[in-house]
C-alpha cells in the first residue's frame, strides 16, 4: 500500500516536472534563436549557363535568324568582294556591315577578312593550310593560328565541356571557340565577380568585451 503510494507521489512529481518544462522550452525561457536576415538569391546571371555569345552554329542547332549569314543576299557570287583599304592599310567597313567591331590583336593585327573568310566563297572560312571549313564550323580556322589553346580547348583545359565525365556511359558537349569569342574582337570581356558565400551560421554579432578581473 505504502509502496503505491509512494510510486504515485514520485510519479505526480515526474508528471510536473515535465509538464512545467515543456511550458518552459514552448515559451523558450531559455533564450530564443536568432533571427538571422534573410538570404537574398543569388543574381541569375551567376546560375545562368549559356554561353557569352549566341555563335552560328548555335542558331542552327535552334533554328534562329541566320539571315545575317547569308552573305549572297546581298553580294554577287560571281563577283569576288574587294576589301577597301584605309592609308594604314586598315579595312574601311561599309555601313552595311557597320555592327562588326574589328579588333583581333593589338594594332588590329587580325583584321583581314580574308584572313578567315574564304574570298572565292564567303560562306566558307579558308585556314592557312588550305582547308574550307563551313561558316558554322570555325574553331579549327582558330585552331590553325592558336595552335597550343586549340589543343589545351581539345583536351579539356581550354573553353568548357559539359555532359559524361566517362565517355562510355553518354555523350558530352564542348563548346566552340566562337560560343565565347567575338571572332571579330575576340578579347573576353572583363566580368563582375559572382558575390561570395552565405554564411550558415550568424556570426556573434557585437559580442560583448569581456570582463576583467582587476
Ligand atoms: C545586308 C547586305 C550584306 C550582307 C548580308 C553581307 N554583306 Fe558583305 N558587304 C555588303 C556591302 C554593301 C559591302 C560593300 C560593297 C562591296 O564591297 O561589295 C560589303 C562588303 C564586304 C566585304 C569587304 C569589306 C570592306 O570594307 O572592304 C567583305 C569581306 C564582306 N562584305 C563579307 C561578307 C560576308 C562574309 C558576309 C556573310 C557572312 C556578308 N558580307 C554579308 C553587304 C552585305
Ligand atoms: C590568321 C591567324 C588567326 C586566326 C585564324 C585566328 N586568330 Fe586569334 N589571334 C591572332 C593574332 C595574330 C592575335 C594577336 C596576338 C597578339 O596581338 O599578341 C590573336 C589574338 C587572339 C585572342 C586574344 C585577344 C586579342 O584580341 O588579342 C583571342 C581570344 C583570339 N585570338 C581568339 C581567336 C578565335 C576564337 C579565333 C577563331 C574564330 C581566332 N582567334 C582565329 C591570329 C589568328
Ligand atoms: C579571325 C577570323 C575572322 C576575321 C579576321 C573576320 N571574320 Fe567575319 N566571321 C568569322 C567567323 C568564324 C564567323 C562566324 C561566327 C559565328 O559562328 O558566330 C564570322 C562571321 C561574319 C559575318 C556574319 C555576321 C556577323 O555579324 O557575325 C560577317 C558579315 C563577317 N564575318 C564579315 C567579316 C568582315 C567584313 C571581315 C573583315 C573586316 C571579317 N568578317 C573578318 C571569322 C572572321
Ligand atoms: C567556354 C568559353 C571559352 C571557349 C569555348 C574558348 N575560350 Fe578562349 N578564353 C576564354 C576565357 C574566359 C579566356 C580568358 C580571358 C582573360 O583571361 O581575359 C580565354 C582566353 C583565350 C585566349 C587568350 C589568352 C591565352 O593566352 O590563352 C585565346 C588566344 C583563346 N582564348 C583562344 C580560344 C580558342 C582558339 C578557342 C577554341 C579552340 C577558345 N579560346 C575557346 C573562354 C573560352
Amino acid at each position: 500500500m505504502t509502496r503505491n503510494g509512494n510510486t504515485n507521489r514520485v510519479l505526480a512529481v515526474l508528471t510536473l516536472l515535465f509538464s512545467g518544462l515543456a511550458v518552459a522550452f514552448a515559451l523558450r525561457l531559455w533564450g530564443r534563436p536568432v533571427v538571422l536576415p534573410p538570404i537574398p538569391l543569388v543574381d541569375p546571371i551567376f546560375t545562368n549557363t549559356a554561353t557569352a555569345r549566341v555563335s552560328l552554329g548555335l542558331l542552327l542547332q535552334t533554328h534562329g535568324d541566320t539571315s545575317d549569314y547569308d552573305c549572297y543576299t546581298c553580294h554577287d557570287k560571281k563577283e569576288p568582294v574587294k576589301l577597301k583599304l584605309d592609308d594604314q592599310g586598315n579595312v574601311v567597313l561599309p555601313k552595311e556591315h557597320s555592327d562588326l567591331v574589328m579588333g583581333h590583336g593589338s594594332h588590329n593585327r587580325n583584321n583581314n577578312c580574308y584572313n578567315c573568310h574564304d574570298e572565292s566563297n564567303l560562306e566558307a572560312l579558308q585556314t592557312r593550310d588550305g582547308r574550307h571549313p563551313k561558316l558554322a564550323e570555325s574553331s579549327p580556322l582558330c585552331g590553325s593560328c592558336h595552335g597550343p589553346t586549340y589543343d589545351d580547348w581539345e583536351a579539356g583545359a581550354h573553353g568548357r565541356i559539359s555532359g559524361y565525365w566517362d565517355r562510355k556511359l553518354g555523350p558530352f558537349v564542348r563548346q566552340n571557340c566562337v560560343a565565347c569569342h567575338d571572332p571579330h574582337k575576340p578579347a573576353f570581356p572583363p566580368r563582375a565577380p559572382a558575390p561570395g558565400p552565405h554564411l550558415l551560421h550568424p556570426i556573434a554579432q557585437a559580442a560583448p568585451p569581456q570582463e576583467r578581473n582587476p
